[in-house]
């Protein structure tokens, strides 16, 4: 069993990866700025809880000791997504190499070098930290999680269910997510090698939202709206989508099923 640390794994991809590695026997440590009480949702019973900061470089030397491999579930948004990803990757992998760290997972996001969003350009400098790193990296992206999905519904105000026109998503469960980082932890997969997967199914914006309102019971009207920007465009191109690449693990209407609350 492996010495495996989760940076970033008290948020969500981080606490569905610390319970797969906790389950499969592995010594996890999880890093991350703020450590969870033990009673919260975010604290995973037999994991080790630390404080480090990539993007300041403070505890990292303490977590990386004897450490096996790491996986980064890090996130950022807004102009600290650019710190936390290009910077503190840079601080977290160098940190990795001279305490004798041979492996590195990452998590991103498909097609993500493939837009000019702010957030996407941040995520594919991060990229490029793990491919240029000294250590074997494999690197998983992924489409949109159905947490993201629904965060998009939830958002809307005055009765009104926002649904991006023309856009259409192929949304995945975080914990089919946390398998494949736990399986590239384990090994699987080719040393310095991108894994991209996508949900089970590939549907209009409209059909989630439908399955969305259904679920949870939320009153409103389904709008279409038009994203702006380069988000909007990267959806409307279709560039989130990777049917080729479909993941046969649980659609948005299961998940639903149990996660609407
Ligand atoms: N959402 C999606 O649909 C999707 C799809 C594919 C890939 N991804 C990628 O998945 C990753 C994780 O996303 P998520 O939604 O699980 O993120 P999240 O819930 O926002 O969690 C982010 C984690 O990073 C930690 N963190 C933030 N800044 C840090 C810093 N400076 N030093 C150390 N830890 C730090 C946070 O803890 P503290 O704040 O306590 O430090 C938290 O543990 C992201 O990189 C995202 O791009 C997301």
């Amino acid at each position: 069993m492996a010495r495996v640390l989760v940076v970033g794994g008290t948020g969500l991809a981080g606490r569905a990866v610390t319970n797969e590695a906790v389950g499969r026997g592995h010594d996890v440590i999880v890093a991350s700025r703020r450590v969870p009480d033990d009673d919260s949702e975010q604290y995973v019973l037999g994991a080790v809880y630390e404080t480090a900061d990539v993007v300041s470089g403070d505890g990292l030397e303490a977590v990386l000791e004897g450490v096996d491999v790491l996986v980064d579930t890090t996130n950022g948004s807004g102009r600290t997504a650019a710190h936390v990803f290009a910077h503190g990757s840079q601080n977290l992998l160098h940190t990795a190499a001279r305490f004798g760290v041979h492996q590195a997972v990452l998590l991103s996001i498909v097609n993500v070098d493939q837009s000019g969003y702010s957030y996407y350009r941040a995520k594919a400098a991060q990229e490029r930290v793990y491919r240029e790193s000294p250590l074997s990296t494999r690197i998983l992206r992924t489409t949109q999680f159905h947490d993201f999905v629904s965060s998009i519904f939830a958002r809307g105000k005055a009765g009104v269910i926002p649904a991006p026109s023309k856009t259409s998503f192929q949304p995945i469960a975080v914990s089919d997510v946390a398998r494949l980082l736990v399986d590239a932890v384990d090994g699987q997969g080719e040393e310095d090698s991108t894994l991209t997967v996508g949900g089970p199914k590939v549907e209009t914006t409209r059909e989630l939202a439908e399955q969305w309102k259904a679920a949870t019971g939320a009153r409103g009207a389904i709008v279409p709206v038009r994203l702006g920007g380069q988000l909007g465009t990267f959806l409307r191109a279709g560039s989130n989508l990777v049917p080729d690449a479909a993941l046969p693990g649980i659609d948005y209407a299961t998940w639903l099923s149990s996660n609407a609350a």
